[in-house]
């Protein structure tokens, strides 16, 4: 197997396993799909990767080497884009509970947007704008009433949901008004997400043609001129042979028309174009590898392959039931002569995680060579939502991250330490009495011996 060019058994011996492996020509392929599908079929349009699928400095950059531009969520994605050397005028500040210091941090280094997620928000930032002699220019989160998951595609005027601003109360259209009065923050244009892993075009679709009827009904009521449209990300990727994804051209040729055709029947200019894509950017390009601890057997039940990681690197399948694929990375030969249905040696099986909970699975039933301990195990389409949700759970230090292509593998987060996962503890002067070795019980004596030690 090989990844970038690179020998996937090789990597995990150079660099140690659980690791992730991203392939660069992949990031660029998707990034470069969505310019060119869309550049194709829109006159002004700007994708925006959502970085919150993996925000770490080498990936910011390069998708920024693609001509895109960053969604940042937290003042810690925004650090990370800016201390990477990210123009701050590419960069769009999202996030439904943002806090005074991050809103202060994001107006000093001059972010392009805030997204405002709330009325509240929108009157904080204007004070916080107008206390440092600043217009911040704004977008609004609006919640369309569409909500589209794998699969499964809702338009039911839906108002439940802790992000954006609601239509139907007439919640969005105060807003506008309230930003248009507003001194120190411009407000550009208006912004919906509909959802994640989405199989569908109709949903992207009907939300522009519901943003593009409240960008003419704010019209009419407050003269707003909507100069941007962003309709968030969301493309599902293939996960597994399952998944069937829409891919970014069509994607384009269902919403670029509708835009149109929209703009014509409200009697609105063309806004420009935004998409915010995240795992449709990075989630195919990664693979995670792993080291098989143990094989438990259990005969008409089960077989059980242990490998040396799990939710900590990867906890969407007990968050939410997701369905990957894996192989042995050290035994493809073997799979090219052998097929699951015509030899013995295949074996379906279960991998499961290293984390002290009977959930911690990384993938169900999937067949493979008679995996034995030592074996390399891939499981694949992990670039996205895996890093940056990885926990230290267990006090599992997290995995390192390379960057693969043309045969070539460079870390771009270099693997935690046990160091790192003490960094920040601290031992009150109470407590430092305690060497390595406990009291017998009952016999627990409090002193300061020790206390001057750290
Ligand atoms: N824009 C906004 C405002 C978003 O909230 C999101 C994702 C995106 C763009 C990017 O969506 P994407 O293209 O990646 O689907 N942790 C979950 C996914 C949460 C997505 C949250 N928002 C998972 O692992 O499936």
């Amino acid at each position: 197997m090989t990844i970038g060019g690179c020998d996937a058994v090789t990597l995990a011996k150079r660099f140690g396993t659980p690791l992730y492996v991203i392939d660069e020509d992949e990031v660029r392929r998707a990034c470069r799909s969505y310019v060119q599908e869309f550049s194709a079929c829109y006159p002004n349009v700007r994708v925006v990767y959502a970085s919150k699928a993996l925000m770490v400095k080498a990936i910011a950059l390069l998708v920024m080497e693609e001509g895109l531009s960053l969604d940042v969520c937290s003042g810690g994605e925004l650090y990370t884009a800016i201390s990477a050397g990210c123009p701050a005028d590419h960069i769009y500040f999202h996030g439904n509970s943002k806090t005074a210091a991050e809103i202060a941090f994001a107006l000093s280094v001059g972010v392009l947007r805030f997204v405002a997620d709330s009325l509240d928000e929108l009157y904080l930032i204007d004070r916080l704008a107008r206390s440092k002699g600043l217009v911040a220019n704004i977008m609004l989160r609006l919640t369309p009433g569409i909500e589209a998951h794998t699969h499964d595609y809702v338009k039911t005027g839906q108002i439940d949901s802790k992000f954006g601003i609601v239509i139907p109360n007439g919640d969005a259209l105060r807003a506008v008004g309230i930003a248009k009065r507003l001194a120190n923050v411009r407000l550009t244009g208006l912004h919906c997400h509909i959802g994640s892993q989405v199989f569908e075009m109709e949903p992207f679709a009907d939300a522009v043609d519901i943003m593009m009827g409240f960008a003419r009904q704010a019209h009419e009521a407050t003269g707003f001129v909507m100069e941007e449209l962003n309709i968030g990300g969301g493309l599902g990727i293939r996960y597994n042979s399952k998944d069937d994804p829409i891919t970014a051209r069509d994607l384009a040729e269902a919403v670029a028309p509708a835009l149109i055709d929209s703009a014509s029947r409200y009697g609105l200019p063309l806004p420009s174009l935004l998409l915010e894509p995240g795992r449709s950017i990075v989630g195919e390009a990664g693979t995670t590898l792993y080291t098989v601890n143990a094989v438990k057997r259990i005969e008409g039940v089960r077989t059980y392959v242990s490998v040396d990681g799990g939710m900590a690197d990867n906890p969407r399948v007990a968050l939410y039931q997701a369905e990957y694929e894996a192989a042995l990375a050290n035994r493809m030969a073997g799979a090219g002569q052998l097929s699951p249905e015509s030899s013995e040696t295949w074996e379906t099986v279960s991998v499961a995680g290293n984390c002290c909970e009977s959930g911690d699975m990384l993938v169900w039933d999937v067949a493979m060579p008679r995996p034995e301990v030592g074996d390399t195990l891939a499981v694949f389409c992990t670039g996205a939502y895996n890093y940056s949700m990885a926990s230290n759970y267990n006090r599992y230090p997290r995995p390192a991250v390379v960057l693969v292509r043309d045969g070539r593998a460079d870390v771009i987060v270099e693997r935690e330490t046990y160091t790192d996962l003490v960094a920040h503890d601290l031992v009150p002067a109470r407590l430092r009495h305690a060497s390595a070795r406990p009291a017998a019980a009952g016999s627990a004596r409090l002193d300061s011996a020790g206390a001057q030690s750290r």
